[in-house]
């Protein structure tokens, strides 16, 4: 029998989709390597540290629990318990959630939000112990002195380099501490602390972003009238670029920003930035670390991929519009598949135990470059467990 030219091409695409691996078989993959890793990693732990990166030297690189990122693990911990049901995996994410406990009266620094929200938050939502929950409020109540009303937004950094004559410096990467913001302001009935949350949305929304829904990564302020002093991209290309991490953390920030109030410029915002990003990925749809990048300097970052995949998911479920609602999905399911791959996806007993390889943490000051990043991890499982839900496997 003769197969017409028409129906060719057809067929090899009815083929191959016949040969892709389900997303629930994806899943239960990967599921079992985070399980094998992170258990394997809390053994190269003691009770002050949560794993960073791999080093220069490729030894494993711990943090205290002051580090930025200290929450991931113990957040992976909970993803791996919801999915596996692990009374072990639990005993870890327990162990794990309680050495941040100190991090609740932190006031010297913007991310308190991602070490208490990732860890005891999640801790707090798949058991309701409300020991958790105080202490997500007592974080809550921290980060909300760093608000200056004169300006509108919290501050992120204390610190000043040398090189920089920053003022009140605040990146876009501070959009997802306001979850524990709007997370204690429904707790405790505090208005205040919505105030706080909604108004920094507001004017980063006002003062971060590009005509074409990109945006600077640090805006500077001057803390007295709130004017907007300069518009950096520290750990992008250049100051114009777009820093892929930063673009995610936006997407992310007002998609969950639209989930807690329900206030529509927040969700017009991410479907904008979603846009953008849907327009700007290609082929195997992780960003290279700066979307702007020149063709010499291309590192991927999983990270920046992993972070979108799980904003696209939420934000696919409350988009206006069904074409963007598909696109977002595909887009985020395709950057799912890419992951769970053997390009990015460790080998168990390899990678000094993280999941993923081949992150970039910051290339302009020449720290974790290719390397694995605890959030890089935490976002992809969360991501997958996301998209387990809407799609109700
Ligand atoms: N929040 C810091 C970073 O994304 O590198």
């Amino acid at each position: 029998m003769r197969i017409s030219k028409l129906v060719l091409p057809l067929l090899v695409t009815l083929s191959a989709c016949s040969q892709q691996e389900s997303m629930e078989n994806l899943t239960e993959r990967v599921f079992r390597v985070a399980q094998q890793q992170y258990t394997a990693m809390d053994t190269r732990l003691d009770n002050q540290t949560l794993p960073q990166t791999i080093a220069v030297d490729s030894s494993f690189k711990t943090s205290t629990i002051y580090w930025w990122c200290s929450g991931f693990y113990p957040g992976s911990l909970w993803y791996i318990y919801e999915y596996t049901q692990d009374p072990s995996i639990k005993l870890l994410a327990e162990k794990n959630t309680l050495k941040l406990d100190s991090i609740q009266y932190v006031t010297h620094d913007h991310d308190v939000g991602f070490q208490l929200n990732c860890s005891y938050g999640n801790g707090y939502r798949l058991t309701n112990n409300e020991a958790y929950a105080k202490v997500l409020c007592q974080g809550a109540k921290s980060l909300s002195t760093r608000f200056n009303p004169q300006v509108g937004v919290i501050r992120s950094w204390d610190f000043v380099p040398k090189s920089k004559d920053w003022k009140y410096p605040v990146i876009i990467d501070n959009m997802m501490n306001l979850e524990l913001l709007m997370f204690a302001a429904s707790k405790l009935g505090n208005d205040t602390l919505r105030h706080i949350a909604c108004t920094h949305a507001n004017t980063t929304l006002k003062n971060h972003f590009r005509n074409d829904y990109t945006s600077y990564h640090l805006v500077d302020y001057d803390s007295d009238n709130g004017q907007v002093r300069s518009k950096q991209t520290v750990q992008g290309y250049s100051d114009e670029s777009a820093w892929s991490r930063g673009q995610a953390w936006a997407l992310y920030g007002y998609t969950m920003m639209y989930r807690t109030t329900g206030e529509k410029k927040y969700l017009q915002q991410a479907e904008n930035i979603g846009r953008m990003l849907v327009s700007h990925l290609s082929n195997d749809c992780i960003p290279y670390w700066d979307l702007n990048t020149p063709e010499n300097n291309k590192y991927h970052d999983a990270s920046a991929g992993a972070i979108m995949a799980s904003a696209f998911i939420e934000l696919s479920t409350f988009a206006n519009d069904c074409n963007d609602r598909k696109a977002f999905v595909l887009m985020a399911e395709k950057q799912l598949r890419t992951l769970a791959s053997p390009i990015y996806l460790a080998e168990p007993g390899t990678n000094c135990n993280f999941i993923l390889k081949h992150s970039v943490g910051n290339l302009p000051g020449n720290s974790e470059v290719d390397v694995p990043l605890s959030y890089a991890d935490y976002y992809f499982l969360e991501a997958l467990l996301r998209y387990q839900k809407i799609k109700q496997f």
